[in-house]
């Protein structure tokens, strides 16, 4: 049976992060869910070649390939009747990349007023993996605190910060070490970077 994973952008700095996850997870026969916060899209045109296109085309314009049994599904943040919505819905595992602290506060608030959190809110009640690589620096108490309430109702907080210790050469390099423990985290098997011994 194909995993099945959501997947969420939102607005905060690093959207080549979300984009070379779904490059790792479409090369296996997976279901993706993608929700994308308007915020998430602004960012997207700011920091990489995106211009409103569908997101399969644009992904398949930077020769991203995928899987003969890989599907991609993006829904809108305020469609709230798309399955991530709902606890009914079984799926392998939810990655917020990257996630801003006003995703970050709403998740740890209990607020879901649009997809994303709510998708979040739902994974965390459901018991089911979420993973957030929340984006910003510094921090503030507020910012760690909920992380902290994050944290203790069941996500996982993974910022993203490089390893060195591989000795990247570029900077896809660089987000391949960070892309590679999300993938280990959702059990999925890659060869981005060898594994330390
Ligand atoms: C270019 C740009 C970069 C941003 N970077 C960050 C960031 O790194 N972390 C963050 O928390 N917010 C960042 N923001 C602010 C968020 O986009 C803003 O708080 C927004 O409400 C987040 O909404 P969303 O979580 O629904 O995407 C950035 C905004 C812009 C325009």
């Amino acid at each position: 049976m194909s995993k099945k994973i959501v997947v969420a952008i939102c607005g905060a700095s690093g959207s080549i992060y979300g984009i070379r996850l779904l490059t790792a997870l479409l090369k296996n026969p997976v279901k993706i869910y993608l929700v994308i916060s308007t915020v998430g899209y602004k960012v997207l045109e700011h920091e990489t070649g995106y211009r409103g296109e569908s997101f399969s085309s644009f992904l398949k314009n930077n020769g991203i390939t995928f899987n003969k049994n890989a599907y991609l599904y993006t829904y809108d943040q305020d469609d709230f009747f798309a399955p991530p919505a709902s606890g009914s819905f079984r799926n392998d595992g939810m990655v917020i990349i990257p996630c801003s602290m006003k995703t970050l506060g709403a998740i740890a608030s209990g607020m879901a007023d649009n997809l994303i959190h709510r998708a979040a809110d739902v994974n965390m009640k459901e018991k089911r993996p979420l993973i957030l690589l929340p984006r910003e620096t510094p921090l503030s108490i507020i910012h760690l605190k909920n992380m902290y309430v994050a944290a203790k109702a069941g996500a996982t907080i993974m910022p993203p910060s490089p390893s060195f210790y591989s000795n990247p050469k570029n900077i896809s390099d660089l987000v391949d070490s960070v892309i590679a423990r999300v993938l280990d985290h959702l059990k999925i098997e890659h060869d981005l970077v060898k594994q330390w011994g």
